[in-house]
């Protein structure tokens, strides 16, 4: 299992903030953004992860974590030139993925849950993981048919259709790279993760699971205040780094 974390992007919602860094390496409490979702990866016993970053602070991540050694792994890095969508760190990350599987982390997604075994036992298709929110238009969202099974996933529904969002962690076989190589750009210009998902759904082998515990994805002051106070109450021992 190779383990990505996608942190470029230009963080609009967090302006000020973000004319001077980048989002992922603001703090949470006390460590930069970076290290939650970081931690999740290591957690889950993956030795070798890609972080992409946006040009400007390239060399910011290289300072913060390096080659990795520090954390017993090895991380590389990747620079997207321009944020085209989620669905294209699997195309950015073509040669590391190789024909591995690959679990892929949002670097402002931040999971109380220890994912660990999901990351572990996965042994083939998609799996992607859904939280029930009040706020599902902010989202990715997934509706269930009678039997709890996937039935339609989109992103940002115009129109409610389910309470249950997808969060920003992602585990998916190798085929991902050629799904994502032929997804075409969405209305916003971005090559869509949803794209992705709908392509396992039809094959009929996507898997939602259920996140139980606390999540947040940190990109609105907000939820990044949140972030702080989940942090420091309720993930200061769940930290290997
Ligand atoms: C992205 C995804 C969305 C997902 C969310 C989780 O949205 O496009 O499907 O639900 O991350 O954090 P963004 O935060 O980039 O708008």
């Amino acid at each position: 299992m190779k383990g990505i974390i996608l942190a470029g992007g230009n963080a609009t919602r967090l302006r000020p903030c973000t004319e001077i860094t980048s989002k992922q390496l603001l703090p949470v409490y006390n460590r930069p953004m970076i290290y939650y979702p970081l931690n999740t990866l290591i957690k889950a016993g993956i030795e070798d992860i890609l972080i992409i970053v946006a040009p400007d602070y390239a060399e910011k991540f290289l300072h913060l974590l390096g080659s990795g050694e520090k954390f017993g792994i090895k991380i590389s890095y990747k620079v997207q030139e321009t944020p085209r969508g989620l669905a294209d760190a699997f195309i950015i990350g073509d040669g590391f993925i190789g024909n591995d599987n690959v679990t892929m982390i949002l670097g402002d997604n931040i999971f109380e849950d220890d994912l660990s075994e999901h990351i572990k036992n996965f042994t083939g298709g998609g799996k992607v993981f859904a939280k029930k929110v009040s706020d599902p238009e902010r989202f990715g969202v997934v509706r269930f048919d009678e039997s709890m099974k996937a039935d339609t996933i989109i992103e940002k529904p115009s129109e409610w259709i389910s309470d249950y969002a997808l969060t920003g962690v992602y585990i998916f076989d190798s085929r991902v790279i050629e799904v994502a190589r032929s997804v075409k750009p969405s209305a916003r210009g971005e090559i869509e993760i949803v794209d992705l998902h709908n392509w396992y759904l039809e094959q009929n082998e996507l898997e939602v699971a259920m996140i139980t515990g606390a999540w947040l994805d940190a990109g609105t002051f907000d939820s990044y205040l949140e972030a702080q106070i989940l942090a420091k109450e309720k993930l200061q021992d769940k930290m290997v780094i």
